[in-house]
Formats: structure tokens, C-alpha cells, sequence
């Protein structure tokens, strides 16, 4: 089969490998037919997720046609399904607690000492994402194995579009959890960070779960200009000093909570960013936490911290006296997807979440790479990327056709 494939930093390329058989009764194999590029793909093609290896199959935003059922899949051939991005037994502890990116089962023994080793416990499993997370080859491809495929896919009507339902995989839930981590109260403001495809969910997600005021943070004015359109203020940082615009917006008090939705590649020109990049490349830390600094000295006293931004590894310079002395709640962690895909597929059924806005491109897999070139160096053209595996479903693809045949 066909795979996007990794083999080095801003080296990506698809490749024709061994399609994936069924190793364990709870497996299904899917046909893939819309696939996503995430913000969190970036860490992998920027090279700051280690123990990824050549050859590593990316993606973990995916859907498709169940083709192939393990004897204990409760799936059935034909079916139609989204999969959750963190792979969950359904049994552990964590999984019962319904924290379901915390599964102890889905991080194989022999990939889990390293996260065991940098964050004291395993990760659970997460398709296409290095071995800190079970090594699981991922769905930017023709094809893809589901373990427990009893317990992650949703099955999906048949009158909802793949682009309609792609992102309950990932970044919808994210925007989700993100907002419902800040506890929202009535008549609150919310400031975001980061109007890319999770921000922009969590400014959308914040409304909807009764945020009096969003207020969004970024530079890109296409970005900006999504998250205005959703009823959110905006402010440009290269523009605007950030903690005293937020202060002056909100009478002196600052937002009662704030959503880290940029993570550990936060850009700006700030004293402890430009020094986070050079000890970054010195291999002497890990996350340029500029934007999680700037959170915790902004929001407001006894506020509320959420943070779906993705952190790796270590940093310094961290305000803890803000944190303590302020009173602040932190909340985070990968999203527990399994939670939330039912009544977020219900909202979208209902029509009160629309998230197609979000596409500003349609591509086939094999125009991957260059897609990822896109999507990292053009970030106000390129909202969200989804691929189709068939290249004739990618909308426009008769015309263009039509145009080379002339051509
Ligand atoms: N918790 C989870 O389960 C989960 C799931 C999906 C993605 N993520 C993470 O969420 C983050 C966002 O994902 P995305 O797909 O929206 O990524 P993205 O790269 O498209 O968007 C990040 C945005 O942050 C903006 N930004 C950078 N520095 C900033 C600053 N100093 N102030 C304000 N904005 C700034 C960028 O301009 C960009 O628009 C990533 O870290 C990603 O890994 C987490
Ligand atoms: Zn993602
Ligand atoms: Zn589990």
C-alpha cells in the first residue's frame, strides 16, 4: 500500500510498504478515505519528538471503511468509522476512570520505558507518533490497523461527509476538552492562544459551553480573521504587548481562564522565547514555553489554566510563584477523544457544531509532502489540510483532470 512515511526533520515521503495485517482478535483493518495533517504533526517534522525512526507511518486524524474484523471486533465489514487519535483498551483503571489517553494497556512493554523514564508513568498508545507512544503506524495511508477496535471507532451515518465528522478524530474534541478544562461560568472571559485548527475549536467550544467573552491570540490574519467570525475579539501579538492589552480588556482584572493552544513551539520575539530557541538547539531544553509563561502571569487571580497545547519534556524559567500565589487551577493532558466523540457527533447531527469551515485544502495522499511544506511554512493560507487516499474524491479533482487532458 501507499504511506506517508517519516525519514528525518522536513523529510516526509510517501512510500509503498506491507499493508497492515490483524495481529490480535480485537483488531480491525481500515480502508482509509479522508486523513488529516495535525499542529501536532509539526513536532514530528520539525524533529522534536524523539525515538521517531526512518520509515515511521504518520497520521493519527483518520477515517474510513472497516475492511478486515479481528474474531473479537465488535465492528462489521462495510461500516464507516472515525477513530479516536489515542488508542484505549476500554478496561484499565484509566480507561474505567474514562481517561482514556491515560490507557496502561496500549503502550507495548517494550516501547514504554521511555516515557515511563521521562514522565515517571508509560503514555498510552497514539497512532503515528514515535515510540514514546507504542510505535503505532499511523493513517496517513491507504490502510490502517485498529487495536481495539471494539472500544475507539465510531460508526458513522451514512448521510454525514467525511469532512463533516474527520475531526471528531482529534482536534474537535481537543477545542472541546480545552474549553470544558476551564470550568466556564456565566458572563466569563476566555483568552485563547493559538488560532490554529485547536484554537479556533476552543474559541468556538467556549461559546458554546457559555463563555460571555472570547477574547483569540495569534499573528496569521486569516487565522485572526476565522476566530473574529466566531464572535471572538482578537489580538495580534506582534502588534499589541499581550499582558496589558488582556489587562485593559478586562477592567484591570485579567480573563478568568486561559487556553494554551499553541504548546512547546511558541514563536515571537520575547527575551525568554529567542532564549528557549538557542537552548532548544543546544539540546539544553526540550519546550519553548513562552506561551504557557505569558498564561500564567495573564489570567486573572483564582483563574483557570487549560492547556491542550502539546509539552514533551522540560523547561525553565516557569513562573511558579504565579501559579501558587495566584490560586490558579491547571488542567491538561492528551484528549481523552472515547469521551467525547458521541455528543460531540450528535452536535454536529443537530447542526450546532459545524467544523468544515475549518478546510482550506483539499489533497490526495501522494501530494503529502508537499502538503506538509505548506502547512509548515504558510500557516495563514493553509487552516487544515485533509487528504483522500482515492485522489478522484478530492473535491475539484474532475475539473482538474478536465484541464490537463485540454492542457
Ligand atoms: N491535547 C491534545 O490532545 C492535542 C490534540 C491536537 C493538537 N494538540 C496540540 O495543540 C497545539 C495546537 O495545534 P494546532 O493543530 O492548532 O496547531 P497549529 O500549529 O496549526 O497552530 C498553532 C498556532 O499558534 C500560534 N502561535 C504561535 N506562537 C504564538 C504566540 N506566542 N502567541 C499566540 N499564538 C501563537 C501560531 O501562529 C499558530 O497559528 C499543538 O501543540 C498541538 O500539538 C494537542
Ligand atoms: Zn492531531
Ligand atoms: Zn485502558
Amino acid at each position: 500500500m501507499r504511506a506517508l512515511t517519516w525519514h528525518g526533520r522536513h523529510d516526509v515521503r510517501v512510500d509503498t510498504v506491507d499493508d497492515p495485517e490483524i495481529v490480535n482478535p480485537r483488531d480491525c483493518i481500515l480502508r482509509v478515505t479522508s486523513t488529516a495533517i495535525c499542529g501536532s504533526d509539526l513536532h514530528l517534522y520539525d524533529g522534536y519528538i524523539p525515538t521517531m525512526r526512518a520509515g515511521d507511518i504518520l497520521g493519527h486524524e483518520f477515517m474510513g471503511e472497516v475492511v478486515e474484523v479481528g474474531a473479537k471486533s465488535t465492528l462489521k465489514k462495510g461500516q464507516r468509522v472515525i477513530v479516536p487519535f489515542p488508542i484505549a483498551c476500554g478496561d484499565c483503571f484509566f480507561c474505567k476512570k474514562q481517561q482514556f489517553s491515560c490507557c496502561d494497556n496500549s503502550n507495548p512493554a517494550e516501547t514504554s520505558d521511555a516515557s515511563n523514564a521521562m514522565l515517571g508513568y508509560p503514555m498510552a498508545g497514539i497512532f503515528g507518533y514515535s515510540r514514546l507512544t507504542g510505535a503505532y503506524a499511523g493513517g496517513q495511508a491507504e490502510y490502517v490497523r485498529v487495536p481495539y477496535s471494539d472500544v475507539g471507532p465510531l460508526v458513522i451515518p451514512d448521510h454525514l461527509d467525511d469532512d463533516k465528522v474527520l475531526f471528531l478524530t482529534d482536534i474537535l474534541p481537543t477545542g472541546w476538552m480545552a474549553a470544558e478544562n476551564c470550568e466556564i461560568e456565566p458572563g466569563d472571559t476566555v483568552a485563547v492562544w493559538g488560532c490554529g485548527p485547536v484554537g479556533l475549536f476552543a474559541v468556538q467550544s467556549a461559546f458554546v459551553q457559555g463563555a460571555h467573552r472570547v477574547i483569540a491570540i495569534d499573528h496569521y490574519p486569516k487565522r485572526l480573521e476565522l476566530a473574529k467570525q466566531m464572535g471572538a475579539e482578537i489580538l495580534d501579538y506582534r502588534e499589541v504587548e499581550v499582558l496589558s492589552a488582556l489587562a485593559e480588556m478586562t477592567g484591570g482584572i485579567g480573563p478568568d481562564a486561559c487556553i494554551d493552544a499553541v504548546g512547546m513551539e511558541a514563536h515571537g520575539l520575547s527575551i525568554d522565547n529567542v532564549l528557549d530557541t538557542v537552548k532548544a538547539h543546544l539540546f539544553l531544553t526540550t519546550d519553548r514555553a513562552h506561551v504557557l509563561r505569558q498564561i500564567l502571569m495573564a489570567v486573572r487571580k483564582g483563574g483557570r489554566v487549560s492547556i491542550p497545547g502539546v509539552y514533551g519534556g522540560f523547561t525553565d524559567k516557569f513562573p511558579v510563584g504565579a501559579l501558587m500565589e495566584k490560586a490558579l487551577t491547571v488542567k491538561t493532558g492528551q484528549t481523552h477523544v472515547h469521551r467525547y466523540k458521541e455528543p460531540l457527533l450528535k452536535l454536529i447531527e443537530e447542526g450546532k457544531i459545524d467544523t468544515t469551515f475549518l478546510i482550506s485544502h483539499h489533497a490526495s495522499l501522494e501530494q503529502a509532502p508537499e502538503m506538509y511544506k505548506h502547512w509548515h511554512d504558510d500557516q495563514d493560507t493553509y487552516t487544515k489540510i485533509v487528504l483522500k487516499t482515492d485522489a478522484a474524491a478530492v473535491p475539484g479533482a474532475d475539473e482538474q483532470a478536465k484541464q490537463s487532458e485540454l492542457a
